[in-house]
C-alpha cells in the first residue's frame, strides 16, 4: 500500500538567455560561468506568469497520469517567486486548472528544496489516507526576483515549472521508500530575499552546505530505504551548479553516468529543478519504472534533504 507517482510534467519558457547575452549585461564571461557552474544558458519567462508555467506543467502531469483533474484533492505548490503576496499561488493554479471540487491548495516556502518538501507532505497526507490524489508543483519565475546588475547571482538562475501527480493505491507498494528532510534556520542569512525583493547569497558558504547536506541526507535516505549507493540506478539532484553535483557524486561513490544533469541548459530553477529533470529523464528513457531513484536538494532556509523512490 502506498504513494504512486502517476505522472510528471514540465514547462520551460521559450526565451533562451545565453552566457554571451549576459556578457553584454554585466562584467562576466562565458568562461567564468561555465567553469564555476557548468551553466551555458537558462530560460526566461518574458510572456509567462508563474501561474501559467505551473498550469502548463500540471496539465502535462495530469495527462501523463491519465486521471480526471477533478480527482485531485490536494495541490501543494513550492515557490520562492509567488505570483502575489497572498493568496497562495496554488489557489491561482486551482482556478487556472478550472477545478470545481474545492481541492485543498496551499504554497510552501522551502526554496530549492521545495519540491521534495511538497512531495513528502503529499506522501504523508496520502499514506494517512486523508487525501487520495495530490498534485505537487515546483514553479519559479526567478527572473522577477533577481538583481540583474549583480553578477554574483544573476548568472545562476532561470525560470520554469515542474509537477507530479501522486495517488494512494492501497494494493500497490509505495514509490516513496524514504525521506530525510532538514532545516537549519540559524544559517538563513547566507541565502534569502531582501526587502527590496532581490535574492542575496553568500555563494561559497552555500556551496559547502549544499555538498555536505545533500551527501549526508542522501546516505541516510539510501540506508533508510534498505539500499546501498550501488543500488541507486539514477540520481536526480537539484540543479544548482555542476561542481556541486560532481562533488556529490564523488562523495556518494556513484558514477556521473548515473546522475541526471540539465543545469547547463536551464541554470538553477529552484523548486522547479527536480520535477523538470524528472520529466526530461522520463522523456529521454533515463528514468524508467522499477528504478531506484535518489532525489536530493539544498536551498535557502537553509533547507535540504533527500528521498529515495522505487519509481
Ligand atoms: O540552489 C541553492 C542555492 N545556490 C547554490 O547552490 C550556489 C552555491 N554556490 C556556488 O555555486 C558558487 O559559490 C558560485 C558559482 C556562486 C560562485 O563560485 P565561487 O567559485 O564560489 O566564486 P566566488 O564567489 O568565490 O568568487 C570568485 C571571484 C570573485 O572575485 P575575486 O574576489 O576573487 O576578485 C567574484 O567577485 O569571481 C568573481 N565573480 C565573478 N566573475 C565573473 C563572481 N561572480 C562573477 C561572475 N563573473 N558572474
Amino acid at each position: 500500500m502506498g504513494t504512486k507517482i502517476l505522472g510528471v510534467g514540465a514547462y520551460l519558457p521559450s526565451k533562451v538567455l545565453t552566457n554571451y547575452d549576459l556578457e553584454k549585461m554585466v562584467e562576466t564571461s562565458d568562461e567564468w560561468i561555465t567553469e564555476r557552474t557548468g551553466i551555458k544558458e537558462r530560460r526566461i519567462a518574458e510572456n509567462e506568469t508563474v501561474v501559467e508555467m505551473a498550469l502548463k506543467a500540471a496539465e502535462k502531469a495530469i495527462e501523463q497520469a491519465q486521471i480526471d483533474k477533478e480527482e485531485i484533492e490536494l495541490i501543494i505548490l513550492a515557490t520562492l517567486s509567488p505570483q502575489l503576496g497572498f493568496p497562495a499561488t496554488a489557489c491561482l493554479v486551482q482556478e487556472a486548472l478550472g477545478l470545481e471540487n474545492n481541492a485543498m491548495a496551499f504554497d510552501i516556502s522551502a526554496a530549492c528544496s521545495g519540491f521534495l518538501y511538497g512531495l513528502d507532505i503529499a506522501d504523508a497526507y496520502l499514506k494517512s489516507q486523508k487525501k487520495k490524489t495530490a498534485l505537487v508543483i515546483g514553479a519559479e519565475k526567478l527572473s522577477s526576483i533577481i538583481d540583474w546588475s549583480d553578477r554574483s547571482t544573476c548568472v545562476l538562475f532561470g525560470d520554469g515549472a515542474g509537477a507530479a501527480v501522486v495517488r494512494y493505491e492501497p494494493e500497490d507498494p509505495s514509490d516513496v521508500l524514504s525521506s530525510k528532510l532538514y532545516t537549519k534556520g540559524k544559517e538563513w542569512k547566507i541565502l534569502y530575499r531582501d526587502l527590496c525583493g532581490y535574492l542575496k547569497m553568500e555563494g561559497r558558504k552555500v556551496f559547502k552546505e549544499a555538498v555536505n547536506g545533500m551527501t549526508k541526507s542522501s546516505l541516510e535516505a539510501i540506508k533508510e530505504a534498505g539500499l546501498t549507493p550501488e543500488d541507486i540506478d539514477l540520481v536526480i539532484p537539484h540543479q544548482a551548479n555542476f561542481r556541486i553535483i560532481k562533488a556529490l557524486a564523488e562523495k556518494l561513490n556513484i558514477p556521473l553516468e548515473k546522475v541526471y544533469v540539465n543545469v547547463n541548459r536551464y541554470g538553477n530553477t529552484s523548486a522547479a529543478s527536480i520535477p523538470i529533470a524528472m520529466y526530461e529523464a522520463i522523456e529521454e528513457g533515463k528514468l524508467q519504472r522499477g528504478m531506484n531513484v535518489l532525489l536530493t536538494a539544498m536551498g535557502g532556509g537553509l533547507t535540504w534533504g533527500s528521498m529515495v523512490l522505487r519509481f
